[in-house]
């Protein structure tokens, strides 16, 4: 029997035979399960002889069947290897590396120059109530200064912010009217404006507000000097020119001198020389007194940006579309990766 079995290990192929010789001898149905099975019926002096052979049997019979196993496995290894054989000679296909937008640098960039002036960053929701966009700013429902900003409504207490101002507001109700604020807000904000080469429906503001005992105007121009300064380059100036927002009073706006130099030539912007980046001014008393801080102990400033718009002024970008329509030609000449 164990010869007759180990012929037919050496005849198997491949491991379905051999599968099929295991099951023929070893299985449950096999000669040799048949022979322990009947082992009840020898006499005692049979018994441990019959069984002994009995597993020598057996056990041969498998390890034949084992090593035949592994012989079938290790050819087929080798196989595989042959034919899936790499060739390292062959050049690597190039691994395309994303990198932060454009917008993201600049934001994070002036995040960085008002935290090392002590502000703190926050956030605010995209979807508003009307009550923070407008009216906690001191632009009633009739107030025609709304018109300054087309906005995208959802229902009639609900718009899409048209500014990151609301989150001067709500800092101020969060601090209870009776701690400092030194803030400012980065984010997205809508307005219901035609798309061109310097609109755009969504956008960028960096919003700013310090509120404090004894906050004043030229603090506001220390601030923005110094942020103008490092961001554009020390032989910047800026001005600062009378202008009007309903939730600050006094209202800036400020330029920055734009002489651009590239290579060997410079240019300057518009024929003046200056170019708008911010609108400003301090806290109107309204704005404090309805956010919970009392106008006749505390004062601040506030101002807002638009990343896109100082982006554009550093880069000589010549269209705001050029952020949002993720050209990889574009994104690619600002990737610092
Ligand atoms: N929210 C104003 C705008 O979007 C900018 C601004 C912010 C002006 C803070 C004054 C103070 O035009």
């Amino acid at each position: 029997l164990q010869q007759e079995a180990e012929q037919k290990v050496a005849e198997a192929k491949n491991l379905a035979d051999l599968q099929q010789v295991r099951v023929s001898y070893l299985g449950k149905k096999g000669p040799i399960t048949e022979v322990l099975r009947g082992m009840g019926k020898l006499s005692k002096e049979e018994r441990p002889v019959i069984g002994e052979l009995a597993n020598k049997v057996r056990e041969a019979i498998a390890t034949a069947i084992d090593e035949k196993k592994e012989a079938f496995e290790a050819a087929e290894l080798d196989k595989k290897l042959q034919t899936e054989q790499i060739d390292v000679t062959l050049p690597g296909r190039p691994v395309q590396v994303g990198g932060p937008h454009l917008l993201t640098n600049i934001v994070t960039e002036i995040e960085d120059l008002f935290i090392g002036m002590g502000f703190e960053v926050r956030e605010g929701p995209e979807v508003e109530t009307d009550y923070y966009n407008f009216e906690a700013l001191n632009l009633p429902k009739d107030h025609p200064a709304r018109d300054m900003q087309d906005s995208f409504y959802i229902t009639e207490e609900l718009l899409l912010r048209t500014h990151t101002s609301p989150v001067q507001a709500r800092t101020m109700n969060e601090f209870k009217g009776n701690k400092p604020v030194k803030m400012i807000c980065p984010g997205k904000v809508y307005r219901r404006d035609t798309d061109d080469a310097t609109h755009s429906h969504q956008f960028t503001q960096v919003e700013g507000l310090y509120v404090d005992k004894d906050v004043r105007m030229s603090d506001l121009k220390g601030v923005l000097n110094q942020f103008a300064k490092q961001f554009f380059g020390e032989e910047r100036e800026i001005r600062l020119r009378p202008s009007f927002f309903p939730f600050t009073e006094p209202s800036v706006e400020m330029d920055i001198s734009c002489k651009v130099c590239h290579g060997d030539g410079c240019s300057v912007c518009k024929k003046t020389g200056w170019i708008e980046i911010l609108g400003g001014g301090m806290v109107h008393p309204d704005v404090l007194q309805m956010a919970g801080y009392d106008p006749k102990v505390y004062s601040g400033f506030a101002f807002g940006m638009g990343p896109e718009r100082i982006a554009m002024l550093k880069y000589g970008i010549d269209d705001i579309r050029h952020f949002y329509t993720n050209d990889i030609r574009f994104l690619k000449q600002y990737d610092q990766a």
